[in-house]
């Protein structure tokens, strides 16, 4: 019988399991894109919050680190993007697949599947990947309103069969998934694999501080909320003391924290002011966000940085799927990935076993 867990995924990107890890700004770093392939998934570099050199580093680090194909995330509103997509092009020999959520055109697809780089976007609604696939994707990433980051509100349940009956090209669900019955849910439903991110955020080469981590292993389901406050568009968060702020404030108070996280992101990526200008105008021309919103969705990064890079969860913001208000443990990469499809194995075998003895 074929191995239920070789799919179009597996074949495609060349990983052993039918399981992605996602990109996450300043968590998707090369430790972490190392330890998830070696274990056997597909792991995605976050190069969204990178400026070209740094990303280039990582590029490197990662193939220092592992001979197994991986995924750069970025897109094209971020300082440096046409740099970041010669670089992404250089190292086509290992990066299998690129990741994103708006930007590259039909031209720019067509450059990276001439490389043989799939494109592998990640979308929230079925009219996003319609458009996807029209610009000739390889492969959709749907995530369920339950994900990580920024997200929808229509739950994997519904959205993915809604995206597998609207597209053509292989699907993979995102989205509340940390398990092997996850997958095996997934692969019934149609899709070619699942991706995660929060349950890679919460492993031990998830480079994010303790007391970080901490939040997110005591956090249960009621402490988790989507926030539109933060810059304009709905996004999965921790509850702590910094957000009940955030969503109590006013008009102006959201000016305030757009232009103090610029200058922050300034700082940080070294992007001109009009750099970081046309980086938030490209937000408000596809998202239909005001321009503060839109100086804080190109800005907001710094605040998550501050909780899951210097490791002060009171005075940063930590974006979550929901799925971090059920799990309550930090295993290796090892450790998940062989529980992963030791149970989708299991699950897989039990549904199969009337058919298999010919009851
Ligand atoms: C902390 C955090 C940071 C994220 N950063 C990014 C990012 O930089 N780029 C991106 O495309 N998606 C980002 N996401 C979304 C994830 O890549 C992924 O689609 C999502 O986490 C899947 O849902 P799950 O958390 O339920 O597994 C982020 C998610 C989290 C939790």
């Amino acid at each position: 019988m074929a191995d239920p867990l070789a799919t179009l995924l597996t074949e495609r990107l060349g990983c052993r399991l039918p399981v992605i890890q996602t990109a996450m700004g300043w968590i998707a770093t090369p430790g972490l894109v190392i330890a998830s392939s070696e274990a056997g998934a597909f792991g995605f570099l976050a190069g969204a919050v990178m400026q070209p050199a740094e990303l280039e580093a990582a590029i490197l680090a990662v193939k220092k680190g592992t001979k197994q194909p991986f995924g750069v995330n970025f897109h094209m509103f971020q300082p440096g993007a046409a740099e970041i997509v010669e670089i992404i092009l250089k190292h086509r020999d290992q990066i299998r697949a690129v990741s994103f959520g708006r930007g590259p055109d039909a031209t720019m697809i067509g450059r990276f599947k001439d490389a043989g780089i799939l494109c592998v976007p990640t979308v929230g609604a079925v009219k996003h990947a319609q458009k996807m696939v029209q610009l000739g994707v390889d492969m959709v990433t749907v995530q369920g309103g339950e994900g990580g980051g920024h997200t929808g509100s229509v739950a994997s349940t519904i959205l993915l069969p809604q995206v597998l009956d609207a597209v053509k090209v292989p699907v993979i669900a995102a989205g509340g998934f940390d398990d092997g019955r996850g997958l095996a849910a997934a692969l019934a439903y149609g899709a070619v694999g699942i991706a995660m991110g929060t349950r890679f955020l919460m492993t031990r080469e998830s480079p994010i501080p303790d007391v970080t981590k901490a939040r997110y292993v005591g956090a249960g389901t009621d402490d988790i909320l989507v926030s539109t406050k933060v810059d304009g568009l709905p996004q999965r968060m921790i509850r702590n003391a910094l957000l009940d702020r955030i969503e109590r404030s006013s008009g102006l108070g959201i000016w305030r924290r757009a232009i103090e996280s610029g200058l922050a992101m300034k700082r940080q990526t070294g992007a001109s002011f009009g750099e970081l200008f046309r980086a938030a105008k490209g937000m408000t021309s596809h998202g239909g966000l005001t321009l503060p919103q839109a100086m804080m969705a190109a800005s907001a990064p710094m605040l998550i940085q501050k909780a899951v890079v210097e490791g002060d969860p009171d005075h940063g913001l930590m974006a979550t799927g929901l799925v971090a208000g059920r799990l309550a443990d930090l295993p290796s990469c090892a450790e998940l990935l062989g529980g992963i499809e030791r149970d989708a194995r299991a699950r897989l075998a039990a549904l199969s076993f009337p058919a298999s003895t010919g009851v």
